[in-house]
């Protein structure tokens, strides 16, 4: 193996537009529908990682203290799809540090798999494309396929058995349009079921699931051509209806599984609010209560106003587009 010593990557969340949920193999952690992400520019992961000689096993700090059992065991083993494939049985120490809230429905996985994979191909000398890379990460998770890529990604579910062929591309850089992203947060507590579980869940029980995998790929089309054509009206209800699907199908899994807090149709119906009042805004949820606005850059700071001005929001982060993952000094 050669080693490169340590270093430090830096990968941005996404945020999906067309929404992933559901898994077509749960080892090779491949989706069971496509999905189309926009990278973002506020919300980042920055990782760390040195392999050495020294270290009897690994060693894994998070945000400056020492990794739960949980974190640690997944973390350890993605880097041995790295040990693997550098032919090495070393262990590595990797520092982790998010700017922002971590499993809160914030999409942490994917910045933090993607400054991994990074990181951790750098630290061992290995090449890889992003092709390869994007393949890499979402092994670790599947959003995370999507977060090597700047701006506007595709993730494809793929078809091979062997998962080869299930993993994003970039539709379009950040400069390509100037949307916005407003997150309101509403709670920084950790959701109560796991993305994994909760997709688990959703197939075994829920009578809607193929509803929502047979449908999912006329949403991707409609996304595709309506980021083509900067129709911005189109792409905002193909958010959000995409979002009330991936919703309804999990909450009509056994039991139930419920991200929404009240709070969080209370920033639905704000959103709608604005559009009755001529601002164009449109919501999207993932895995937990926090709401995302999906506006133009020319809107942001009077919507970023109203959804501040809510008891409920404790905080407002403001996104634009962001890049990929890159390494840092
Ligand atoms: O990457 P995972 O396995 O945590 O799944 C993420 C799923 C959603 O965030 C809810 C939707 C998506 O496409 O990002």
């Amino acid at each position: 193996m050669l080693m490169s010593g340590k270093k430090t990557a830096r990968a941005h969340s996404n945020i999906a537009l067309v929404k992933y949920w559901g898994k077509n193999q749960e080892l090779l952690n491949t989706p069971a529908v496509g999905s189309i992400s926009l990278t973002l520019d506020n919300l980042f992961t920055t990782t760390s990682v040195e392999f050495d000689h020294a270290l009897p096993s690994d060693i894994i700090l998070f945000d400056g203290s020492p990794a739960p059992a949980k974190v640690s065991k997944r973390l350890s083993a993605f880097l041995d799809l790295i040990r693997q494939k550098a032919n090495s049985t070393l262990s590595a120490r990797v520092e982790t540090v998010n700017n922002f809230p971590t499993a809160a429905g914030l999409a942490s996985s994917a910045s933090g798999f993607a400054a991994l994979a990074l990181a951790s191909v750098s630290a061992s000398g290995l090449e890889l494309s992003e092709i390869e890379l994007s393949l890499l990460a979402r092994r670790g998770s599947g959003s995370a396929a999507r977060s090597i890529y700047g701006g506007y990604s595709e993730m494809n579910a793929g078809q091979n058995p062997d998962g080869s062929d299930s993993y994003a591309v970039q539709l379009y850089p950040e400069s390509y349009w100037d949307l916005h992203m407003l997150i309101a947060i509403l709670s920084e507590d950790e959701k109560p079921v796991g993305s994994t579980e909760g997709m688990n869940r959703t197939r075994q029980t829920s009578p809607y699931y193929s509803a929502w995998i047979e449908s999912s790929q006329q949403d991707l089309d409609d996304m595709r051509d309506a980021l083509k054509r900067q129709d911005f009206q189109k792409v905002g209800e193909i958010t959000e209806q995409s979002c009330l699907k991936m919703h309804s199908v999990a909450m009509s899994a056994h039991p139930g599984i419920i991200y929404w807090h009240p709070e969080t149709l209370k920033i639905i119906q704000l959103v709608k609010q604005l559009r009755k009042d001529g601002i164009e805004a449109y919501f999207t949820i993932d895995a937990g209560p926090q709401v995302k606005v999906l506006c133009r850059a020319a809107d942001a700071t009077t919507i970023e106003k109203s959804l501040s001005d809510e008891p409920a929001v404790s905080r407002v982060i403001s996104c634009s587009a962001g890049p990929g993952a890159h390494l840092i000094e």
